[in-house]
């Protein structure tokens, strides 16, 4: 295998971890990004849930996000070892909840759904289920999804930029990145689509972060009277609360938003209400009218070869260890893994999304 020259445009996760791939295959890297990991990943809560964000009618999607957590315990360790960073990847597993009668309904025909995708979605009674979170409300009820993991994104940025060369330099349009790369690869999240034309639209996210005495052992995601949430304990005590889904790019988080997540949030755990709210983040996720990812070659760049690798939405994190595989796959001169094939940047461009 030949050793390429590889500039990375973006150094988020998915830059940063495609770049470490490279680099770990004998390629030749720099990725290019002002302020790395100050994008999506930078407000990412760090759900390795799979199960927990399989939605109907995303059968291909959740394929590909189950192989992406399958490898992330082995690229957890890996990365940890190769920077000497802890990377809070916790594995106590996912509890999915709810409180009122109506949230139970919906999360039935949720856990339906993933028990026929196969997942192991293990039902707890409320003795059980106070076991495992004391804390819970004592209407909540719920399931127990052991697979579904976490880790801190912020933490994951800082051991990839330990290991990957980033050039501080804002790239303002691809032609004019004339550094003698052999191949390009665009990992801009919503930036792709000024840079390349592609259809990826802002998503806006608002997440909360509160600090106090450790209370959660468990991610916990599910409604509270109707109110989407999930909470995301690291081991410091911080417990993350979000997301809201805005169809929005302003940056500015809603007074109502910002409401509905901490009375979802104090709703499922009434302790969670003496903790302090230390940060309120806004952020834009890369999102497609599939909700799939963008990962493949270009066709008809003229050299350098152009690949990219956006649009990963709500699974970015998840996504990352896979989407590196598959792009470092390509860089290499090998074909995209099988399951990626519905992702590829081709099937936007005939016709639109599928
Ligand atoms: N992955 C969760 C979110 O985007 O809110």
């Amino acid at each position: 295998m030949t050793p390429r020259r590889v500039s990375v445009v973006g150094g988020g996760i998915i830059g940063l971890s495609v770049a470490w791939e490279c680099l770990r295959r004998g390629h030749d890297v720099t990725v290019y990004d002002p302020d790395p990991g100050s994008g999506a990943s930078h407000v990412a809560a760090g759900m390795l849930a799979p199960v927990g964000e399989s939605y109907f009618g995303e059968h291909e999607l959740t394929e590909l996000l189950l192989e992406s957590a399958r490898r992330w315990p082995a690229y957890a360790a890996e990365l940890a070892a190769a920077s000497g960073r802890d990377l809070g990847h916790r594995t106590e597993g996912t509890l999915q909840v709810g409180l009122t009668a109506d949230d139970l309904a919906a999360l039935r025909r949720l856990w339906t759904h993933q028990r026929e995708l196969g997942a192991p979605v293990v039902s707890l009674d409320s003795e059980q289920l106070r076991e495992r979170e004391p804390l819970l409300h004592p209407r909540a009820r719920g399931v127990l999804v052991e697979s579904d993991h976490q880790v801190d994104p912020r933490r994951v940025v800082a051991a990839l930029r330990a290991l990957v060369p980033v050039r501080p330099v804002a790239v303002a349009s691809l032609a004019g990145l004339d550094d003698g790369a052999d191949i390009v690869v665009l990992a801009a999240g919503c930036a792709s689509a000024e840079l390349a034309g592609l259809p990826v639209r802002p998503v806006q996210g608002t997440i909360l972060h509160l600090r106090g005495p450790a209370v959660l052992r468990h991610v916990i995601r599910g409604y509270a009277d109707g109110r989407a949430v999930y909470l995301v304990p690291r081991a410091d005590g911080e417990v993350l609360v979000g997301a809201t889904v805005e169809e929005r790019a302003d940056g500015h988080a809603t007074a109502g938003g910002v409401r509905d997540l901490l009375r979802a949030a104090t709703d499922l755990v009434p302790e969670l209400g003496e903790h302090a709210l230390v940060e309120v983040s806004t952020g834009h996720r890369p999102g497609t009218a599939d909700n799939g990812p963008i990962v493949g070659e270009l066709d008809g760049a003229a050299p350098p070869r152009l690949l990219v690798a956006t649009g990963h939405y709500r699974h970015g994190v998840l996504a990352a260890p896979y989407t590196a595989h598959a792009v470092a796959e390509l860089v290499d001169g090998r074909a995209l893994p099988l399951l990626w094939a519905p992702f590829t940047p081709q099937r936007l461009s005939a016709g639109g999304a599928r």
